[in-house]
């Protein structure tokens, strides 16, 4: 295996996912793993959850119909809704792997009855509704939804196991809007009972409103960053606590000494204020650490936080070492724990204005994930 790889300590995991369950009581979990778990293999990932018997999730969660047929091939049994609409191919593969579709127009409608006739599954097919109460990205304009979600409801060919709504600033600690998508969501549902129109379950809560908006639980909650050990941004509370579950590593390839006034890689970017030792990493932008930390990312070696040197190349990248004592083959924290430093993937976001989901989903596939219990 090649020296740098990312270790996914599958006990954070079930610790952060545990918190999560303490803190909703009796609602049901649908764990979102889509982007491969958020970077961390959803094989993996779902089969550490699977492992928790009575407690693990009711639903999973993934975007495109393909991350869902990976995961039916490794026979989980769970329901897994799709949240991405799909197309005709992507429908025959919904119905194939019965797993759950989104819909939320007409034409969805037709794409999934033209794909029963072409698969000949003669089963009625389940799906959840997408309302949108303001996210403006996906789903059925809620003013429109009592009207969509009344006709499909007599439509035979289908059960509606789910109706759901996306919040757009659940993460802002001002959540004037999130509060006004979810009277949106709750209005359209009390319509909806008040007429005894079947909905099954209807869920909206993602990470920022798992932490702050018990209100929203309704019947199940969709957590995805809180699970992988982030939360979803820096306004949210910690009410509930997690720990990172995805550490990066490496290891020391060369050590050379450079003079005052010598530069270190492309461009010439840093400069040494004094004579120092440079340490070559082999890690780069291929695996997910950006260029954009240049200059500017922190890691661990040898217990002593070390400042990263020079342009991020493709493959590789240098640290200003002084004169610590670090030789060849010496262990990289650079995103983890060593000694009393820390680094996180939250560091890396601020540095490049981004979010904690970017990093960790960006760690790339040459990166290899090994698993700890
Ligand atoms: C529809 C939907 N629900 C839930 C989630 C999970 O969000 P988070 O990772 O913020 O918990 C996502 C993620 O983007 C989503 O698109």
């Amino acid at each position: 295996m090649r020296p740098t790889y990312a270790v996914i300590n599958l006990s954070n995991l079930k610790y952060n996912y545990l918190s999560i369950r303490r803190a909703i009581k009796d609602v049901k979990v649908m764990a979102v793993v889509k982007a491969d778990a958020y970077g961390h293999g959803s094989i993996e990932i779902v089969n550490s959850l699977n492992s928790l018997d009575g407690k693990k999730p009711e639903y999973y969660a993934v975007a495109i119909p393909e991350e869902a047929v990976e995961l039916r091939k490794h026979k989980i049994n769970q329901p897994i809704l799709v949240f991405d609409p799909f197309n005709n191919t992507q429908a025959e593969l919904v119905l194939k792997y019965n797993v759950i579709p989104t819909v939320f127009s007409d034409d969805h409608i037709k794409v999934l009855l033209n794909a029963k006739n072409n698969t000949s599954k003669g089963k009625r097919i389940k799906i959840h509704i997408k309302v949108d109460t303001g996210m403006n990205r996906l789903g059925i304009d809620y003013k429109h939804a009592f009207n969509f979600v009344k006709k499909v409801s007599r439509n035979d060919n289908f059960i509606i196991d789910g109706i759901y709504t996306h919040f757009a600033t659940s993460d802002e600690k001002d959540k004037t809007f999130a509060k006004l998508q979810l009277k949106r969501f709750k209005d359209l549902l009390n319509e909806l009972k008040k007429e005894k129109i079947r909905y099954g379950l209807a869920h909206a809560a993602n990470s920022g409103a798992i932490l702050d908006m018990p209100e929203s639980y309704l019947d199940m909650v969709r957590p995805g960053i809180i699970l992988y050990g982030y939360y979803p941004s820096l306004k949210t509370s910690g009410s509930i606590k997690i720990v990172p579950v995805m550490s990066l590593f490496s290891s020391v390839t060369s050590v050379k000494n450079i003079a005052k006034g010598e530069s270190v890689s492309y461009g010439k970017r840093f400069k040494a204020s004094k004579e120092t030792k440079i340490a070559s990493v082999p890690i780069g932008y291929a695996d997910g650490f950006s260029r954009g930390l240049s200059n500017s990312a922190k890691a661990i070696i040898k217990g002593k936080l070390v400042q990263q040197v020079g342009t991020v190349t493709m493959d590789r990248i240098m640290f200003d070492v002084g004169n610590e004592k670090i030789l060849p083959r010496d262990k990289v924290t650079l995103l983890g724990k060593d000694g009393k430093y820390k680094v996180d993937a939250q560091d890396w976001a601020n540095i490049l204005r981004t979010i904690p989901y970017e990093i960790i989903c960006g760690i790339s596939k040459r990166v290899p994930r090994t698993y700890k219990d």
